[in-house]
């Protein structure tokens, strides 16, 4: 009874004006699995995301205890994997005192919760140090449930995981969507309804691999009216042309369902586009030597690791002449300078674009931070990578599912 379509989602949404939240005790699911490099938290997208619904929680004077997943330790208690490292943070973006517990199924769990003073929130260590959160195991949900009155998923990174922490609670627990899912779903579910999207419709792929995008790009076939191609997702479309891709990265497995997706893009009339120009290198290194090419003259020693110039410039146009615009992914391998022009370009013209403009995924906000660029110049900046996505192509993810009425 609970199937829904995706587009009137957020109707059947249960949100937190529909709960009771004086003096509950309520487990929060967040995704605080926030980009750490050398030891520094690197975006605070999530965790600003996730600022709405703490604030608003305690507000109700709620007793509220955050759990989450941090990276993928499989199982094990790997101190490289604690929450521990990113409370600091977690202070600072919430504006809380952190009471944090070592163990997410603690025993002494209900006695903090009682003491928690206001203002006070309790941090609960990764729930994925259990292999039981990543298998739902019934009796690991019931014990990470038992403590509390109330399940509030605000999870949307990890919605598309059906784990202990986001669907397994919510069989013990009375469960409700925080703002952020609240918020994602508002700004994506027009984006698979017809007769709510403002065309012409773009969808523009990067990153690296094909595998994790064939849905989404299969879903917006006949739906969108261009899709745009970048990263080294392009190089396995450009194989898949007859190009000579050289040295460049691609998955030769997945050539004929690179060929499948033109097909049938031709068919359902959605105009495909892949780079007609590469920036080209011998060699990955902060300093190589590049060049630009069409993709014509790619010859053997070479590596495709941006799009081209011209592609950039081709791109761009139609981004501005689009009503809608989706991306997903880098152009190339921006993290390096002679390698992000590209994607810096693009990234550029969607911020100026009078499209309506959602973006995602995490090597997108990287890039977006790296480049300096607004995050209010765009509409929509999700919080999902995978979950982006696998939304994108339709699925009703199932740590949404459990939230609907
Ligand atoms: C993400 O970063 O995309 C989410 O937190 C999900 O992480 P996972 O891919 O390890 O499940």
């Amino acid at each position: 009874t609970k199937k829904h379509s995706i587009t009137t989602l957020v109707m059947h949404l249960k949100t937190l004006h529909q709960a009771d939240l004086n003096n509950k005790k309520v487990l929060l699911r967040a995704d605080l699995n926030l980009p750490v490099s050398k030891g520094q938290v690197t975006d605070l997208t999530r965790l600003n995301e996730l600022a709405p619904t703490i604030h608003y929680l305690l507000k109700q004077n709620a007793k509220v205890a955050i759990c989450s997943h941090f990276g993928r330790p499989d199982g094990q208690n790997d101190p490289k994997y604690s929450l521990s490292q990113i409370i600091d943070v977690v202070k600072q973006v919430l504006g809380v005192e952190v009471v944090f517990i070592e163990d997410c199924i603690d025993s002494k769990i209900p006695e903090i919760l009682d003491n928690l003073r206001n203002n006070q929130i309790v941090l609960l260590e990764n729930t994925r140090f259990y292999s039981s959160e990543e298998k739902n195991d019934t009796k690991f949900a019931e014990k990470l449930a038992n403590p509390f009155d109330l399940f509030v998923n605000d999870a949307f990174g990890a919605a598309h995981r059906a784990h202990a922490s986001t669907v397994g609670v919510a069989e013990f627990l009375d469960s409700y969507a925080g703002r952020l899912i609240e918020k994602e779903i508002q700004a994506m579910s027009p984006l698979l309804d017809q007769s709510k999207i403002q065309k012409p419709l773009t969808l523009i792929v990067g990153g690296a691999k094909i595998d994790t995008k064939i849905g989404v790009l299969k879903n917006f076939i006949g739906k969108a009216d261009y899709i745009l191609i970048g990263g080294a997702l392009a190089n396995t479309f450009l194989l898949a042309e007859g190009f000579n891709t050289g040295k460049s990265l691609v998955e030769k497995d997945k050539v004929e369902i690179a060929q499948e997706i033109l097909l049938l893009a031709e068919k359902e009339g959605t105009k495909i586009l892949i780079p007609g120009d590469s920036v080209l290198a011998n060699q990955i290194s902060p300093d190589a030597q590049t060049v630009d090419l069409p993709v014509e003259d790619i010859t053997d020693d070479m590596m495709i690791l941006d799009i081209g110039r011209l592609t950039a410039r081709e791109y761009s146009a139609i981004v501005h002449k689009s009503g809608t615009v989706i991306l997903n992914g880098p152009m190339g391998l921006y993290e390096m300078p002679p390698f992000a022009n590209g994607t810096k370009h693009l990234f550029e013209e969607i911020a100026k674009a009078k499209a309506t403009t959602i973006l995602g995924g995490g090597d997108t906000i990287d890039a977006l931070n790296k480049f300096k660029l607004d995050p209010n110049s765009f509409n929509h900046i999700s919080t999902g990578g995978g979950a982006m996505i696998e939304f994108l192509e339709g699925k009703t993810l199932p740590g949404i599912e459990v939230l609907l009425t």
